[in-house]
This record gives C-alpha cells, structure tokens and sequence, in this order.
C-alpha cells in the first residue's frame, strides 16, 4: 500500500493539470466524484484495496484538486481498466481522453498484450470515447453490473498492442 505525497509524472502547459501517482490520501476526494458519478459507486473500502500491488492509480490533478481518475489492475501481460471517472463540473472538455491515452501509455512500457475493459450496455459516452481510441467490442457480460431495479450488461472491449 502506498499513502503519503502524490508523485508528479506529466506537467501539461496549458492548463496546469498534472498527471499524478495517486496515493491513500487521495482516497476521500476520489469517493466524492465516484458519488456523484456512478448510480452504484465504489466504497471507501474498494478505493483503498486499489493501492497495492499490481494496481496502478493515476489522477488528473489541478492547482491540488483532483479532476478524475484511472484504476488499472496488471494480470500478467494484459491491462484491466477498471475504473475511469472525471468529475461532472469538468466533463466535456478532453480529460476522460487524456487519462485514457495516460493509462494506454503506461500499458506500453511494460510487456502488454492488451488493454481489456467492461462499460454498462447503457454507457455511450464512455463507449464512444473507447471506441474513439481503437477497443473493440469482443462481448458481452450479461447481468454484470447492478443497475436500479435489477441487472444491466457489460460490453467488454479491448484495445490489442501490437506484438513483437
Ligand atoms: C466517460 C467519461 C470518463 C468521459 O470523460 P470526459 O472528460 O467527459 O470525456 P472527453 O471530454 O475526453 O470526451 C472524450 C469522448 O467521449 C465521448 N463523450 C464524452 N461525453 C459525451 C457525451 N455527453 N455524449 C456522447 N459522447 C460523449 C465522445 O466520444 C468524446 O469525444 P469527442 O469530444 O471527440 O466527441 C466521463 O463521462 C465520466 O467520468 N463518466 C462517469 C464515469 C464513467 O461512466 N466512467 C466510465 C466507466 S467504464
């Protein structure tokens, strides 16, 4: 487990967000945009098991103030996003795509086969946005996801490096 200073990997000019090693501090404000995000959010208890080993948590962060978030879990040579939310009052203006091209960018520099996701059937911004940078829809997880009044479908899609 990791907890303590945030770790600071990308300065972008224009707009002073950085790209940053989140840590169990960063916890609490990341349970706030998961709340306001998901009609079913993670637990405190889920965020804090994603800091150990094999997990990886990156954060958009601006002026201190976290704007959104990517879990990924390494299981062997495949990346599994798990989790990728930007806060509301920040949506529309680029940050979804920049965590997503972040957390493709970490998956090259370690031996990665691909990049494997699930999204809510009922999702399209979020499946439009993987579709936009190359996941395919390979299937279908029925009655994945809790959803109001029963169960809803995941699409599972994967983005495939390269090999060699
Ligand atoms: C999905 C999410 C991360 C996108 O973040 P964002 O910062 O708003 O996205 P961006 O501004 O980078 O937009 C990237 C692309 O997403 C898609 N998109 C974003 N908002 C959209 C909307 N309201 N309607 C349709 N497509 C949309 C588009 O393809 C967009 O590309 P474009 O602007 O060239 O059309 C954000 O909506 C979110 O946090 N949602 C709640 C959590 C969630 O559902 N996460 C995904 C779990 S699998």
């Amino acid at each position: 487990m990791n907890s303590g200073a945030r770790e600071t990997f990308v300065q972008t000019a224009a707009d002073g967000t950085e790209f940053c090693r989140l840590t169990l501090d960063d916890v609490p404000a990341m349970l706030a945009i998961e709340q306001v995000s998901y009609s079913h959010p993670w637990s405190e208890g889920v965020l804090g098991d994603c800091f150990s080993d094999q997990y990886e948590v990156w954060g958009l962060v601006q002026q201190g103030q976290l704007l959104g978030y990517a879990i990924i879990l390494w299981q062997f040579e495949e990346v599994h996003l798990l989790n990728l939310c930007v806060a509301p009052t920040h949506r529309g203006f680029g940050l979804g795509r920049r965590l997503l091209r972040y957390v493709i960018a970490r998956s090259l520099l370690r031996p990665c086969e691909q990049i494997l996701l699930e999204v809510r059937a009922s999702n399209r911004e979020a499946y439009r946005l993987y579709l936009s940078e190359g996941f395919e829809e390979v299937g279908l997880r029925k009655g994945y996801y809790p959803a109001p009044g029963g169960r809803e479908d995941a699409r599972v899609m994967v983005l495939k490096h390269p090999v060699g």
